[in-house]
């Protein structure tokens, strides 16, 4: 779900070459990576994440979701590679009522088959962690949104976006009519769902930190949340970029969004004490840098 001009952006940024391999994470010639590659530890991405495209093919997602972490776990025994950094998601807490939430809470039954693959993929690695030599940190994400303030790189929804931000920006830009605000009837103060919104880079440096921590971790298997710890409503959301661009979107009151969780927003305090990392950056910059990234692309 990528394109290769992601590369350029990386390099651009980090100033290094990012090495690639045009690999299905599924396939057996993944362990070519592993025959190739001196790999100390992997961080794995590889899934699909649309929350609606799931519902309607859940078959597509469990091949993928995890077919692809049987084959790379097989392909990480095999070549004795024994540290991974799993993107899990606060999907796994289910429709919960007890924000803010902290890892301790059981993971329940998914809404969405994709919730399910999260699920069953942590159960995958905790087992292979308490029963062999893998070592896993599960990093639970919240909402992740925003760009690259560079503007080089950032999310590239395919169709119709189902997530609130990158509905927001192409609204702005003219591609979307109108912005549904789907429910503002709950039980939350301005009546819209609350979330934790999280800036990707903020995001993305947990990972480095997880990737630290292995030297130090003292069980197999641990789990993260990666949130501000602050909610915001999606109308908040609304506001703030409304401000930020100084543009009006044009937007309706819609009914609900089925499998909608009322409120959710993360207790990070584990992520804090133990990684030595917590979010900095805030709504204001997330939707900045989303505004960009979405300028950048509307102008290619
Ligand atoms: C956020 C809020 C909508 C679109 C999903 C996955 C989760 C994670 C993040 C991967 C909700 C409202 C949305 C719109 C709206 N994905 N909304 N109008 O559903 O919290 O989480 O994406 O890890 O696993 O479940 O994110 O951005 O879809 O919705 O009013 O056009 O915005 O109702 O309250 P969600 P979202």
């Amino acid at each position: 779900n990528s394109q290769e001009s992601v590369l350029n952006g990386i390099e651009q940024i980090s100033g290094q070459q990012a090495k690639w391999y045009n690999i299905d994470i599924k396939d057996s010639s993944l362990s070519e990576l592993f025959e190739k590659e001196e790999i100390e530890a992997v961080i794995h991405f590889a899934a699909f994440k649309a929350v609606g495209e799931s519902v309607e093919n859940p078959l597509k997602y469990f091949e993928n979701n995890i077919g692809g972490l049987l084959n790379l776990t097989g392909c990480m025994q095999k070549y004795e590679v024994e540290s991974m950094v799993f993107s899990s998601s606060c999907t796994v807490y289910g429709d919960t009522k007890s924000s803010p939430i902290d890892e301790s809470h059981p993971r329940t039954a998914a809404i969405s088959p994709y919730g399910t693959t999260k699920i069953i993929s942590e159960e995958i690695l905790e087992d292979l962690s308490e029963h062999g030599s893998l070592k896993t940190i599960s990093l639970r994400y919240f909402n992740p949104v925003g760009a690259h303030p560079s503007g080089l790189i950032g999310e590239l929804p395919l169709g119709v976006p189902s997530n609130l931000v990158p509905f927001i920006t192409q609204t702005a830009a003219g591609i979307r009519d109108c912005l549904s605000i789907f429910g503002t009837d709950y039980n939350t103060p301005d009546g819209s769902n609350i979330r934790d919104f999280i800036h990707v880079v903020d995001l993305a440096k947990a990972h480095v930190k997880a990737l630290d921590y292995f030297i130090k971790m003292p069980e197999h298997f641990d789990i993260f949340n990666l949130g501000t710890g602050k909610g915001h409503s999606v109308l908040e959301v609304v506001d703030c970029f409304e401000k930020v661009s100084g543009i009006r979107l044009n937007k309706r009151m819609a009914a609900r969004r089925a499998g909608d969780v009322e409120q959710i927003w993360a207790d990070n305090s584990k992520a804090k004490s133990l990684l030595n990392w917590s979010a900095e950056l805030g709504l204001d910059q997330m939707m900045e840098s989303a505004w960009r990234w979405q300028q950048k692309l509307s102008n290619n």
